[in-house]
């Protein structure tokens, strides 16, 4: 006969009230300190989530074959899980926690998943567009420092979608490669510009699993008209950043939140021919002026960005 074991006698069996601990009571002694405290956290927040919810045993299989789905979504282009983290807001939040920077500095947001290494390399002046769409924009501004002074030879790699609402690496068979992307390097005394077009608003891709879940919540796709930035300079932190369009009609609800007050940028309308023709145009153009600002790299607490643009 098998002995009958009360439950007082046996500590750590698992129970709705003592879930999470029953749980996190198993991680060894030798596991990383680190690894162990952020895995009970998440074990006790899940749980209490699941509690809180009353998640049926159907709703749970839901969301397993959700996350089964992202996976297999996943290739070397499409990177579901940080579309899903994105669209929860999770991206930008951790991104905010690790890079808490000194007043003034220029802001970090959101990577996305089309920036590409080894873009063409342009001077100053060159235009990024190459399909010859959208309205024409010059963009230009200065990289300084913390202190307001210039830092010559920042790169700056830069990227945007096209009117279409698509990057190149979306439309390979379509788009000229390497079409509105173009990394250039600040003059000796800060300064950079560039011509291009002014940006638009665009879905984030929305064919897979993230795009059927934001469809299920009443949620559109669609990013707030940006340009993107990676910003590096020997000794500084690399700042991976945005300009928004300030008229963009999502730009109050850009679906990765990645929208901050200091990157929104006027764009104003130039129509004056002298100035179009000395800078490249052959009409009216817009005009975005932005400076970047660099925190050294011993001014903020967590400064493990390699210099990308090397
Ligand atoms: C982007 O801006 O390219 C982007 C960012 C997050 C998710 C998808 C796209
Ligand atoms: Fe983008």
């Amino acid at each position: 006969m098998r002995p009958s074991i009360s439950r007082s006698t046996v500590a750590g069996l698992f129970s709705v009230d003592h879930s999470a601990e029953a749980v996190n009571s198993r991680i060894g002694r030798d596991a990383d300190p680190r690894l162990a405290d952020i895995m009970s956290i998440l074990v006790r927040h899940l749980h209490a989530a699941v509690k809180e919810a009353r998640l049926t045993t159907k709703e749970w299989q839901t969301a397993i074959q959700f996350l089964t789905e992202t996976g297999q979504m996943c290739t070397a282009w499409r990177q579901e899980f940080i579309l899903l983290s994105d669209v929860l807001g999770v991206s930008m939040l951790v991104d905010a926690l690790d890079h808490q920077r000194p007043e003034g500095a220029t802001e970090n947001t959101v990577l996305g998943p089309f920036h590409v290494a080894d873009a063409p390399r342009y001077s100053n002046g060159a235009t990024i567009s190459l399909d010859n769409k959208g309205e024409p924009s010059l963009i230009r501004g200065r990289v300084l420092d913390t202190g307001g002074n210039p830092i010559a030879g920042a790169c700056l790699d830069v990227w945007q979608c096209n009117d279409d609402g698509f990057y190149d690496v979306q439309q390979q068979d379509i788009q000229p490669q390497g079409n509105l992307r173009g990394i250039f390097e600040s003059d000796s005394e800060g300064r950079f510009w560039f011509r291009s077009i002014k940006p638009r608003h665009y879905p984030i891709p929305h064919d897979g699993p993230v795009g059927k879940l934001l469809n299920l919540l009443g949620r559109h796709p669609y990013r707030a008209a940006h340009l993107h930035f990676i910003i590096s300079a020997n000794g500084y932190d690399t700042a991976v950043t945005h300009i928004f369009v300030p008229d963009c009609p999502y730009l109050a609800e850009d679906a990765v939140f990645g929208v901050k007050e200091s990157l929104v940028v006027p764009f104003s309308k130039v129509d004056d021919a002298a100035q179009a023709a000395a800078l490249g145009f052959d009409g009216p153009f817009w005009l975005a002026e932005k400076d970047f600002v660099l925190a050294g790299i011993g001014q903020q607490p967590t400064a493990d960005i390699k210099t990308i643009c090397k």
